[in-house]
C-alpha cells in the first residue's frame, strides 16, 4: 500500500520541520513548502536517507498569490491525493501600532490568515469529496487573548483559532478531521524573526518545537478540535477563557510594557 501524503507549509525551520521528521517516522510522504529551498532540500534529502520518504519541495512565499497557487494546485491533485494539510508558515512582529510598519502587517495577515484560508479551501474540496484526512491549523497561545505590542499577531491566531473551530462543527458529519494546534512559547526562531526578547522569559515556560509538533499530532489522531501542547498552556488558557476579557488585554499589555 502507498504512504499518505502529508503536507507541511514552513517545513524549513521550528514546528514546522518538527512536524516534517515525526510525519516522515510516520510513514508519510511528504510536501513541504517555504521560500528557503536548499533548507527544504536538505531535509529532503535527510528524511529520504532516514525513513525512505518521498519529499516533493516546493518553494513559494506564502504572501505572494500567484505562489499559493502553486500549493494550491498540488493540493487539488487527485493522482497523489494530500491526506494530512500541516497549515503552520507563519510569523509575528512586535511593536506598537502607532509605531506601525503597515507592510509587515499585510504580509503577516496574507500569511497567517489569507494563505491559511486558501489552503484550507483548496485542500477541503477533496478530502470532503473521499470522506477522508484533515487538516492541522496552527494558531498560538496568543489567540486567547488581545495581544498589546503583537496585536496584528494576536488577532491574526484569533482569527485561525475561530475559523478552524467552525470548520471543525462544518466538518462533524464527516470523516474528514480539522485539528486548531496553540503553542505557548515554543523554541524556534520565531523569537528573533518577531524581534522579541525571548531570553527575559524563564526556561520553564519554553517547549521543544518536537514536544509542540507530537501533541498537535496525537490530538489530530484523536480528533480533538483545539489542541493547548502541555500543562502551562493548557492551565492558561483555561483561566483566560473564564477570565473577562477587560482582565485579560490589561495583563496582557502589563506584560508587554513590562517588555519595554
Ligand atoms: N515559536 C513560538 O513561540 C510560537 C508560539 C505560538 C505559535 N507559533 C506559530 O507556529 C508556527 C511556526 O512558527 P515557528 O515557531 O516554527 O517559527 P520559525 O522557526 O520562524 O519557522 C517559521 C516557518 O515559516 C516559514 N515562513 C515564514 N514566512 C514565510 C512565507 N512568507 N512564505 C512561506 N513560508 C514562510 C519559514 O520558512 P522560510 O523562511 O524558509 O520561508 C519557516 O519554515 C507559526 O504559525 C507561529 O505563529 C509559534
Amino acid at each position: 500500500m502507498s504512504r499518505p501524503v502529508a503536507l507541511v507549509t514552513g517545513a524549513s525551520a521550528g514546528i514546522g520541520d518538527a512536524f516534517a521528521r515525526l510525519l516522515a517516522a510516520r510513514a508519510y510522504n511528504l510536501v513541504v513548502v517555504a521560500r528557503d529551498v536548499a533548507r527544504l532540500e536538505a531535509l529532503a534529502k535527510e528524511l529520504a536517507a532516514t525513513h525512505k520518504t518521498d519529499v516533493e519541495v516546493i518553494g513559494a512565499d506564502l504572501t505572494d498569490l500567484e505562489q499559493v497557487a502553486k500549493v494550491e494546485a498540488r493540493l487539488a491533485s487527485t493522482e497523489s491525493p494530500v491526506e494530512l494539510l500541516v497549515n503552520n508558515a507563519g510569523f509575528g512582529l512586535v511593536g506598537k501600532a502607532a509605531d506601525g510598519d503597515a507592510d509587515g502587517d499585510r504580509r503577516m495577515i496574507a500569511l497567517n490568515v489569507d494563505a491559511l484560508v486558501r489552503l484550507t479551501h483548496a485542500a477541503l474540496g477533496p478530502m470532503v469529496d473521499r470522506n477522508r484526512g484533515g487538516i492541522i491549523n496552527v494558531a498560538s497561545l496568543a489567540a486567547f487573548q488581545p495581544t498589546a505590542e503583537m496585536a496584528v499577531y494576536g488577532a491574526t491566531k484569533a482569527f485561525v483559532l475561530s475559523f478552524s473551530q467552525a470548520v471543525y462543527e462544518e466538518l462533524r458529519d464527516t470523516n474528514v478531521a480539522m485539528t486548531c494546534l496553540c503553542p505557548g512559547f515554543t523554541r524556534t526562531e520565531f523569537q528573533e524573526r518577531a524581534g522579541a526578547e525571548a531570553d527575559r522569559m524563564p526556561d520553564f515556560v519554553w517547549q521543544t518545537a518536537e514536544e509542540v509538533a507530537e501533541a498537535g499530532l496525537a490530538g489530530f489522531e484523536k480528533r480533538k478540535a483545539v489542541v493547548l501542547p502541555g500543562l502551562l498552556n493548557k492551565a492558561t488558557a483555561g483561566i483566560v477563557s473564564v477570565t473577562p476579557t477587560t482582565i485579560t488585554r490589561r495583563v496582557a499589555g502589563l506584560l508587554a510594557r513590562n517588555f519595554d
